[in-house]
């Protein structure tokens, strides 16, 4: 991972981090301290802490104040995560058993939901109503970004403007919130953050896009969660989208439904991982990025806009 230049810059403050995230989840109640310790021990990128502190230099950095929303944004990400295995009855997440498959559904949700309130109770520190303000609304976003996904499954008739919405909220935002985040608590001037905020947007669209293609060219060892899995579960993610510009391919593609045998779904995964439908996903990834980048030419330079150009960086070579 090439991501590890910033990790070393950073790594006395995410290791804070860390133990803020097992203290934070250390529970009342046994079987939910196991389960939530179980998905947070499988590791993660930790990404989005990553653009809160990043975002964070651009005010009054202290990792004292910043901690709480950091891991507040992981959890919050991890929470939905144990719910998003929960729907996508996923067995396999962060090279580990999902909480759904080593426990079962309702602690999953029940896990989930107890990640959630956590994250709130890091957030009670910060009197800014702004912070509150704009956390809630990214969490019903993403919300509404599960439910769609869920009312699109299977739906050929969709267009790209609609899995654009559907990722901007269910990922993006969350992304653009770490990084808006990060600099409103730091009390980073109010243009800054809204310049980072776009950044995190830009960014977090890319970073769904390249999730997307590797769901169809990565593999279980590095992903940490098998590959091939988004078509079977009837999410029409932007290299189907392309691929049924492709007459080869779009009969059989919308043929494709919940009845359909692993030999039919083989058969279009094998031919879209093949087929131009990836490189043109590719590249629409390569604009958010080259947006995200453009942002950052804006703002001052520093070590951390180095460093969120590195994070850039390494989410553009994800995918070779
Ligand atoms: C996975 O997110 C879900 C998406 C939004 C694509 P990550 O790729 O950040 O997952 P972890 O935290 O590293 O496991
Ligand atoms: C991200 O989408 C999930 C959430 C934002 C909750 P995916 O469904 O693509 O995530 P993975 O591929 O399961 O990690
Ligand atoms: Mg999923
Ligand atoms: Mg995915």
């Amino acid at each position: 991972m090439k991501l590890s230049s910033v990790y070393h810059y950073l790594h006395s403050d995410l290791q804070t981090i860390e133990k803020e995230l097992e203290k934070t989840i250390s529970a009342e109640h046994p079987l939910l301290q196991e389960a939530s310790l179980h998905i947070l021990q499988a590791g993660g990128k930790r990404i989005r802490p990553l653009f809160v502190l990043l975002a964070a230099k651009y005010g009054k950095y202290d990792i004292h104040h910043v901690k709480n929303v950091a891991a507040a944004l992981e959890l919050i990400h991890m929470a939905s995560l144990v719910h998003d295995d929960v729907i996508d009855d996923a067995s396999i997440r962060r090279g580990k058993s999902t909480i759904k498959a080593k426990w079962d559904n309702k602690v999953a949700i029940y896990t989930g939901d107890y990640i959630f309130a956590k994250s709130l109770e890091l957030m009670s520190i910060y009197d800014d109503p702004n912070v509150h303000m704009t956390l809630s609304n990214t969490m019903v976003e993403l919300v509404l970004g599960e439910v769609q996904q869920i009312k699109e499954k299977f739906d050929y008739e969709q267009n790209c403007r609609a899995y654009l919405r559907r990722i901007k909220r269910k990922t993006a935002l969350l992304i653009a919130a770490s990084c808006e985040l990060g600099a409103m608590t730091a009390k980073a001037p109010a243009h800054t953050c809204k310049c980072l905020y776009w950044f995190g947007y830009n960014v977090g669209m890319a970073f769904q896009i390249t999730d997307d293609i590797l769901d169809f060219v990565g593999n279980e060892k590095t992903l940490g969660k098998p590959a091939g899995s988004d078509l079977r579960q009837g999410h029409i993610t932007l290299p189907v989208l392309y691929a049924l510009e492709d007459l080869n391919i779009k009969n059989e593609i919308i043929g494709l439904s919940e009845d359909s045998s692993k030999d039919e779904f083989d058969h279009v995964i094998n031919y879209i991982k093949k087929s131009s439908a990836i490189k043109q996903s590719v590249k629409v990834s390569d604009l958010y990025l080259q947006k995200a980048i453009r942002i950052l030419d804006t703002l001052p330079k520093s070590k951390a806009n180095a460093s969120l150009r590195q994070v850039v960086s390494f989410i553009g070579k994800r995918k070779f």
